[in-house]
């Protein structure tokens, strides 16, 4: 009976490491929203994205799937309201692990819309952040390049704060560029939230872009080699539009 018990054991610890193993480690999700010291659960304000079991990346640029990385199977989660200038964070399953920028896009809901109706198609996008590689000394190799977030568990955000009150969506995007030396193998992970603003501003966000359409698979900040010295960190040009400040 022991050795029964001990080989079920032994069984179960196999399993769950299987499953565990599954994950592909370089590969990730940004599942949680985390207001106000509240961590919420997976895909409670967040879009839940098609890649929530397997965690792979996008690599198409012109995928409709790259807007909020979700393939409409499940209804769209409920909406959190936040007051303009809080900083909201996202979870990172299986951390950032990969050279490349991390991005913050905002679209706001039209007319009569709220966030959960909303489809983000359309030039209703802006970026609200984007980071670039940093470096102490130069002249220095690229390896000694640092990313903002590299291996982080959590990414956080502030919420513009003189954004106009209404409903938003919120899209994370992390590039990951490691493999970026063959045109076409950027990889794309993200997801988006779906906030009620309030407490809002005035101010009138610029340029807008569009998902799919605001990346071409050549240009430079996507096609490179990050193992080698391509540019000077502040050469990089990191993907999008430009970033809207208020
Ligand atoms: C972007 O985020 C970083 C923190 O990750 C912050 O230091 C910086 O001020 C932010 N930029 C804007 C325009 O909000
Ligand atoms: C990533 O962070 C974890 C937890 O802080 C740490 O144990 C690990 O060494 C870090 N990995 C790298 C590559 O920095």
């Amino acid at each position: 009976m022991l050795s029964v018990i001990t080989l079920a054991v032994a069984f179960a610890t196999l399993f769950s490491t299987t499953i565990a193993h599954c994950k592909p480690p370089n590969s990730h999700t940004f599942p949680n929203l985390i207001y106000k010291g509240t961590q919420y659960p997976d895909y409670t304000y967040i879009r839940r994205t098609w890649n929530y079991q397997n965690y792979y990346p996008i690599f198409d640029v012109t995928s409709p799937v790259l807007r909020c990385f979700t393939d409409g199977t499940v209804p769209n989660p409920g909406t959190l309201t936040v007051s303009a200038g809080d900083t909201v964070g996202f979870t990172v399953s299986g951390r950032i692990v990969h050279e490349g920028p991390l991005l913050f896009y905002m679209a706001r809901a039209g007319f009569r819309q709220t966030a959960a109706g909303m489809t983000g198609s359309g030039e209703v996008w802006f970026k609200i952040n984007e980071t670039r590689p940093e470096i102490t000394d130069v002249p220095a190799k690229i390896e000694l390049y640092k990313w903002p977030h590299y291996n982080a568990s959590e990414v956080y955000i502030q919420i513009p704060p003189c954004i106009p009150s209404g409903d938003y969506l919120l899209r994370v995007e992390h590039i990951a560029l490691h493999i970026a030396f063959d045109e076409g193998q950027h990889e794309f992970f993200g997801s988006c939230a779906q906030l009620r603003v309030i407490n809002g501003g005035s101010g009138v966000p610029t340029p807008y872009t569009q998902f799919p359409g605001a990346y071409q698979s050549d240009e430079p900040g996507l096609f490179l080699d990050v193992h080698r010295p391509w540019v000077l960190p502040e050469q990089y040009e990191v993907p999008g539009p430009p970033v809207w400040t208020c």
